[in-house]
């Protein structure tokens, strides 16, 4: 077997992307500009959507998005628990509640039952986060907004690209999120969109990505631009460098091929593993295009010798880089402190933590470094039936 380590991502980043760095490297342009406008124009293209507006994280649209529709303190916006803390720490930032919800136990996505029975008098906003890529029931929850005239912001970080019957996700809710992180589905090394059909949000998320400052404040330096502006609130400092940019707009170029990459790896592995009972593989809609960034696997515990961990440090003696996505944020310190969150509150999310793993998946996977990971899945679990 190939000793070799495989880590549990890679980014596939080509000459196309290193030209286009060392371009605008060259350009004397560096920050916020014409790289970054072209991004946006590519994205919203791409999407089919009317607005894309970039940013330096998923974080940081999602912290624009919730002050576009007007957050405020004692808000609650409704979360679920299994995700990323980002998707939670931005309610924060504005000194409004996130009230934490269970999830599926199938697609680990958030349970819409669980998201109307959270609903308060302060429920201003929910914010579905489209697990591993796959999206979520994207109809009951616009359904529940509507009802209750709540506000759907999308967390997309895993989601790029994912249709939910025939819509792009991008294109369904109020306002989406989409990240560029190192291991997402393509890359700016840290970057964001926010994607909407409301030119006011997008004019908002806008200037307040940038300090507030009057509009077009990134021209100011340019020929065209003027040195005079106008601060009209205060602002944050989220926006995206020309650099960043640069490698974006090629990377998203290759967003369809790297797709159908982890799409064939996803179809390999669950082709592979069907047999082995004490493995429950990741399940897809049937109405909708998954977007594979994740292939989180579930211990069947019950049938296995040893635990979540230990088959994680077996896959890591075998060479295999693995992750856990995630650890439910009602189980870290601060929201089971400062909230008073138990276990017992997210039944499911709670269930599954014990027993999930994400393997490798992303498009510079060889078949070599794919059948590794099977034979090591495989071998593992058979050494170790109970
Ligand atoms: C579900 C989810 N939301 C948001 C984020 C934050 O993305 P970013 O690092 O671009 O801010 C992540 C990052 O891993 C994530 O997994």
């Amino acid at each position: 077997m190939n000793r070799e380590f495989l880590p549990f991502h890679k980014p596939d980043i080509g000459e196309a992307e290193a030209e286009a760095v060392l371009d605008t490297l060259r350009s004397g342009w560096l920050t916020t500009g014409s790289k970054v406008k072209q991004f946006e124009a590519d994205f919203a293209k791409y999407l089919g959507c009317s607005h894309a507006v970039a940013v330096n994280s998923c974080t940081a649209a999602l912290h624009l998005a919730l002050e576009a529709v007007g957050i405020e303190q004692g808000d609650e916006v409704i979360v679920p628990t299994m995700t990323f803390t980002a998707s939670a720490e931005v309610v924060l930032y504005f000194k409004a509640k996130p009230v934490l919800v269970d999830c599926l136990p199938d697609t680990l996505n958030i349970d819409p039952d669980c998201v109307e029975r959270a609903i308060t008098a302060k429920t201003k906003a929910i914010i579905p986060v489209h697990f591993g890529g796959q999206p979520c029931d994207m109809d009951s929850i616009l359904e529940i907004a509507r009802r209750h005239k709540l506000y759907v912001i999308e967390d997309a970080a895993h989601a790029l690209p994912s249709n939910y019957r025939g819509k792009r996700v991008g294109t369904i809710g109020d306002i989406t999120c989409f990240s560029f992180y190192a291991t997402k589905t393509i890359t700016t090394g840290e970057g964001g969109m926010a994607t909407t059909q409301n030119p006011e949000w997008a004019a908002r998320m806008r200037m307040m990505s940038l300090h507030g400052i009057s509009h077009d404040a990134w021209k100011r330096y340019t020929k065209e631009g003027s040195w005079y502006y106008e601060v009209l609130y205060p602002g944050f400092k989220y926006n995206l460098t020309d650099i960043a940019a640069a490698i974006g707009i090629e990377q998203l170029k290759k967003c369809d091929r790297f797709w159908q990459g982890r799409e064939r790896i996803a179809h390999i592995y669950q082709k592979a593993l069907a047999d082995l009972q004490e493995i429950q593989l990741p399940t897809s809609r049937e109405d909708a295009q998954h977007a594979w960034h994740l292939f989180v696997i579930q211990l069947n515990l019950e049938r296995l010798k040893i635990t979540r961990n230990e088959f994680i440090e077996a896959l890591r003696e075998q060479s295999i880089g693995t992750s856990v996505h995630f650890i439910p944020l009602h189980l870290h310190p601060y929201y089971r402190d400062r909230f008073g969150y138990k276990p017992e509150d997210f039944p499911n999310a709670s269930a599954v933590f014990d027993r999930i793993v994400s393997l490798p998946i992303y498009p510079s996977m060889t078949e070599s470094d794919v059948e590794k990971v099977i034979e090591a899945v495989t071998n593992i679990t058979k050494a170790n039936r109970r």
